[in-house]
Order: C-alpha cells, then sequence, then structure tokens
C-alpha cells in the first residue's frame, strides 16, 4: 500500500473553505484524513515535511497546446505532461489544433494512449467542433464523448457560420459537453490588434477587440438560446468581460477563463521592447483592460485562470514580429505569476486564487477534483509562498516563449502530487520507471 503524510502545511481548500494548518494522509491515492495533527502514523508512511508550505487541490488548467499528434519539434504529450507538473498541474484540457486536427476518436485514442505512458498529470482530450477545424461539418460528439474528451473548441479560431455553431451547441446540450470558444470574429478580425493603439504603431494584425466582443456577444446569445455550457476562452477586453458580466446576471450558463499574460502584461510591454514573447492571440491589450481583468476576477465574472500554453520553436518566435507565430508557454510559471499579480496585491485572497485554478475548473469539467476532502483523489500542489526567485529559461516543455523569464516572483511549486504519488519534487520530475 502505498501511503503518504503531509505534515505542518496550511491546508488551502475553496471546496471546504478550509484555510489553517492541517496534516492531510494520503492511501493509494485517496486523501483518507484531514487533521490538525495526525499522531497515528501507519507503517511504511512517507512523511513529507510541508512547514510554511500551502497544500492545495492540484491546479487544472484548462486551456493548453500539447501539438500532439503532428507537430512535437514544439511540444509532445511526455513533454507537456511533465510542464504540467513542475508548475503544480495536476490536470490538462489539451486543444485540438494539432495536425490532424482532433476531431475523431483515432486521434483521441492516439493522446490517450501517449497521456497513458506520461503519468505526470491528468490529460483530458478537447475535441474539435468541426472536421478539420473547417467550420462545416460537426464532428461526431456521441462517439467523441464515448472515447473520453472533455469538451469541443474550435481553439484558433471561431466557427464563422452561426447556423452551424448553433447546431453544435443544440448538439452539445443534448449530449451534456461543455463548448470551450474561442471568440475572433474572422470579418473584423483583420485590422490592428487594438485600434488605433500599440498594434497599429508597429504594424501588427491580429485579433481587434471588436472580433472578440462581438463573437462573445453571439456565442452567449446561442448557449442562451440552446442550453449548451458555453466556457469563453482566454477573455481579454473590458467589453468582453462585461458582456460575460450581464450574461451571468441573466441566468446564463456560462463561465470564462483569463491567462496569466492579461492580467500581469499589456501593450506597453509590447510597445516599450516589440518582441514576439509578446505576441499572442488574443494580443495584449491596454492597461484599462488589464485592470477590467483583475476587477472581473475579483468579483467572479472570470471562474479560472487557464494559460493558453502554446509552446513554439525559437525559429517560429522569430525576431521579425510580423512573421513570428501567436502564443506564449505558461504552465510552468502560472501558478508564480498569479501570486504575484494577483495575491502579492491584495486583488484575491489565497484561497480565491486557488479557486480560479483548481476548485472551478473542475465544477467547469464537472469532475470530483478541485477538492482535498477526504475521500477524493490525492492530486496535490505544495508550494512555498515566501520563495523568492527569478524565473529562468529552464523549463520541462520544449520549448521557451515565455515573456516571464527574468521575473522575480515569490511563490515557487515544491511539489507536485498524482494520484498520491511523488511526481514533481524540489526542480526534478520523478522519472516514470521509479513511479510505479
Ligand atoms: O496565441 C495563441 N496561440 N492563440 C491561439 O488562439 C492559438 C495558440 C496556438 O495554438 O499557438
Ligand atoms: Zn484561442
Ligand atoms: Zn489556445
Amino acid at each position: 500500500m502505498n501511503r503518504l503524510l503531509i505534515q505542518n502545511g496550511i491546508l488551502i481548500d475553496p471546496s471546504q473553505r478550509i484555510f489553517e494548518k492541517k496534516d492531510l494522509y494520503i492511501e493509494d491515492g485517496i486523501v483518507k484524513q484531514v487533521e490538525d495533527e495526525i499522531c497515528e502514523i501507519p507503517e511504511g508512511t512517507r512523511l513529507v515535511d510541508a512547514s510554511g508550505c500551502w497544500v492545495m487541490p492540484g491546479f487544472i488548467d484548462l486551456h493548453v497546446h500539447f501539438r500532439d499528434p503532428g507537430l512535437t519539434y514544439k511540444e509532445t504529450v511526455e513533454t507537456g505532461c511533465k510542464a504540467a507538473a513542475a508548475g503544480g498541474v495536476t490536470t490538462v484540457c489539451t486543444m485540438p489544433n494539432t495536425k490532424p486536427v482532433t476531431d475523431c476518436v483515432e486521434v483521441v485514442e492516439e493522446i490517450l494512449e501517449k497521456a497513458g505512458k506520461a503519468p505526470y498529470t491528468h490529460l483530458l482530450p478537447i475535441a474539435a467542433v468541426t472536421i478539420g477545424q473547417q467550420g462545416k461539418e460537426i464532428v461526431d460528439l456521441a462517439a467523441l464523448k464515448e472515447v473520453g474528451i472533455c469538451a469541443i473548441s474550435e481553439d484558433g479560431r471561431s466557427v464563422m457560420d452561426s447556423g452551424i455553431m448553433k447546431e453544435a451547441m443544440r448538439r452539445c446540450a443534448q449530449l451534456q459537453i461543455p463548448i470551450f470558444d474561442h471568440c475572433e470574429d474572422e470579418s473584423l478580425a483583420g485590422g490592428c490588434i487594438n485600434e488605433g493603439e500599440v498594434s497599429r504603431e508597429l504594424g501588427l494584425p491580429g485579433l481587434s477587440r471588436d472580433a472578440e466582443n462581438a463573437m462573445t456577444a453571439r456565442e452567449i446569445l446561442l448557449a442562451e438560446s440552446t442550453g449548451a455550457q458555453l466556457h469563453i476562452c482566454h477573455v481579454s477586453t473590458k467589453e468582453s468581460a462585461e458582456i460575460i458580466r450581464m450574461a451571468k446576471a441573466h441566468g446564463v450558463r456560462v463561465t470564462a477563463e483569463v491567462g496569466p499574460h492579461h492580467f500581469a502584461l499589456s501593450d506597453e510591454d509590447i510597445r516599450r521592447e516589440p518582441h514576439s514573447k509578446y505576441k499572442m492571440n488574443p494580443p495584449l491589450r491596454t492597461p484599462e483592460d488589464v485592470e477590467a481583468m483583475k476587477v472581473a476576477l475579483a468579483d467572479g465574472t472570470l471562474d479560472a485562470i487557464a494559460t493558453d500554453h502554446a509552446p513554439h520553436s525559437a525559429e517560429e518566435k522569430t525576431e521579425d514580429l510580423q512573421h513570428s507565430l501567436n502564443g506564449i508557454i505558461g504552465l510552468e510559471t502560472s501558478f508564480a505569476i498569479s501570486k504575484k499579480t494577483l495575491v502579492d496585491t491584495g486583488i484575491l485572497s489565497p484561497m480565491q486564487l486557488v479557486e480560479k485554478m483548481s476548485t472551478r475548473p473542475a465544477q467547469i469539467l464537472g469532475i470530483p477534483k478541485g477538492t482535498l476532502s477526504v475521500g477524493s483523489c490525492a492530486d496535490i500542489c505544495v508550494a512555498a509562498p515566501n520563495e523568492t526567485y527569478v524565473i529562468d529559461d529552464q523549463f520541462y516543455s520544449k520549448a521557451k516563449n515565455s515573456p516571464f523569464i527574468g521575473w522575480k516572483v515569490q511563490g515557487r511549486v515544491k511539489m507536485t502530487i498524482l494520484d498520491g504519488r511523488i511526481v514533481f519534487q524540489d526542480g526534478k520530475i520523478t522519472e516514470k520507471e521509479d513511479l510505479a
């Protein structure tokens, strides 16, 4: 039997409203006991001293790109899962813009088979909304659900035909599959990314705020009329946040996520330093938008923090801003950047941070995670909230396209536990041979 006792840590569990010193005893991957102090320790129990550390339900990242199959020079399921573990992330949802697109049972099965061989984090595949992400023919939802997808999404683009999107939502509502939505009206996307702001100075094309806002509104209206469970990805504009706020007040079944880059960085960063590490989709917005993201996180309009972990090779993130690909990695920096920007500044409490990174994402997925209550799975992140360090480029991800290299942060993931087994400790991944 596999026994683990985490002692003297500060347990942060939003599901039980606990923020206090507790011991946590785990047996065969299940949380068995949560007490102020556990004194009777069964023989053979591995002890973990978590003095001064936060002990949290493992983070759940609703939005990552692992590029497998097809673009494995950027990332593989194996390297992506290791990056997750190094970031305290115990469940990831992988986006379907792989090559071929994740639009059928065979590709989902291939991803799940690879995930089975990368036991560092739990992986839940997201399938595309339409075949080949071409916006025409809806995927076979029933078959995909059967094989284990957690949601569908056209991430990277939107389904432009409203009739097809409505039909996809109708089927999602019927089969109870969430729909994760990248909001980008392509007919409005062409202009400069911030319509007259920094992107125009730099001559950068991209997702305009109108393109994001208009599509957010359409999707919410369609979700209301079909009853689908809609989740808005990477919100970046203040108008989008306001639309979601109003929809929630009207009782629409909608949730939303924001990426750390959209509350930690603004277009002033790319103006100051026109570098491809600041190029992503949606793009960095104005300081006013960044403020709006923080307000929306605090008031619950934004439910979750998700990274949009988007690995690219060094060649693809060229010096040439025009031709560089969109996207940044985020799994290994998400906790530290979120803590620095939101908790150290008093915008969110530690409990609210854990809610955004674990408990709410689990609720959105409808899975019994995001909690450390007795009987739940022992997926855990232990982090030292006061440890100060500078983020370097030594990532487990294959990619290095992070704008946060060089940032001084306070808060380091010390240990990640997956189903009661230590998969990451003191900077090192436990190789799978040693996990058995
Ligand atoms: O920055 C982005 N990168 N935004 C997207 O929508 C897609 C993603 C990717 O796949 O690289
Ligand atoms: Zn997207
Ligand atoms: Zn994405």
